[in-house]
């Protein structure tokens, strides 16, 4: 899509001073079914000005440190994303399997991987909270990709929202404010209907999607058709009376590439 300014911008953009050997993990492997000739035959002739069709709404519920959640926010997600941002409505929901405590009046938060993914989840919320939309998915997206995220809190910023200090958002991330944007992600993390089973928990459109590996054909297919009309099609029934789950075809399914789920470690 090189008519894609966002797109040149970033590829313009990628840091020079972060060594290709600390990213983590490589951008380079597209998710399958995301050759651009498929690109183009799904999406392509949708007109992403079309006034009258809604955006797809993509949400992601996941953890800051979780290798799954990495995994799926920068091999399917961004990637997905860079193809058809036009037609995105992304949400980031930093919180997943953490749990949360009102201790005299302030919330604790006890994350599955420590403290430090507590920290994280916040300076990822304080992100969405005080960054453009588009700007905060690409920092976050920056960070997820390194190992050492807090050291790289710095260049991500430079890359893609240079006026925004590291200390205003560490001072978030630290403060009251930190705090009540991830109760606020715990309560709408709560508020999933069915509740999350593991992370990373992806909604589309409202509905669960069980197969994280398609999103690029998904979102296509639901931004062609007429989404309040053929969603069905691409909803499966698990067990009669159990709430429909988005799927879509199985057959390039490719077993090896399940992404490892994590469950709530405890329930
Ligand atoms: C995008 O999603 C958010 C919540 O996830 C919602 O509040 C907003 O209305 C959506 N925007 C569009 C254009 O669908
Ligand atoms: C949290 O606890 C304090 C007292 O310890 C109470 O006054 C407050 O209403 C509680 N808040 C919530 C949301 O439960
Ligand atoms: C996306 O979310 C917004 C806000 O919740 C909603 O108004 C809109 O209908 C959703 N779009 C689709 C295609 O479901």
């Amino acid at each position: 899509m090189a008519s894609s300014p966002l797109l040149l911008l970033l590829l313009l953009l990628l840091p020079p001073e972060v060594p290709a050997a600390t990213r983590w993990p490589s951008l380079e492997a597209l998710p399958e079914g995301a050759a651009p000739c498929q690109v183009g035959e799904l999406c392509l002739q949708a007109s992403p000005q079309k006034p009258d069709v809604p955006l797809v709404n993509v949400s992601l519920y996941y953890e800051a440190l979780c290798p799954g959640c990495r995994e799926f926010l920068i091999r399917e997600l961004f990637p997905t994303w860079l193809m058809v941002w036009e037609i995105l409505n992304v949400t980031l929901v930093p919180y997943g399997n953490a749990q949360e405590r009102n201790v005299s009046g302030k919330w604790e938060f006890t994350c599955q991987h420590g403290e430090r993914e507590c920290m994280l989840n916040k300076v990822e919320a304080c992100l969405l909270d005080q960054l453009e939309q588009k700007m905060a998915f690409l920092t976050i997206v920056c960070l997820e990709e390194m190992n050492d995220m807090e050291q790289n809190l710095k260049p991500c910023l430079q890359i893609y929202a240079p006026k925004v200090s590291p200390d205003s958002i560490m001072e978030c991330a630290r403060g009251d404010r930190g705090m009540q944007l991830l109760h606020f992600n715990a309560r709408l993390t709560d508020a999933l209907r069915p509740p999350h089973k593991y992370v990373p928990w992806v909604v589309v459109n409202g509905e669960h999607m069980e197969d994280e590996e398609h999103l690029l054909h998904l979102v296509c297919r639901l931004y062609q058709i007429d989404p309040t009309k053929s969603v069905g099609s691409l909803f499966r029934r698990s067990t009669p009376g159990e709430s429909p789950t988005l799927k879509i075809e199985k057959k390039q399914q490719n077993p090896q590439k399940r992404y490892f789920q994590y469950r709530p470690w405890r329930l």
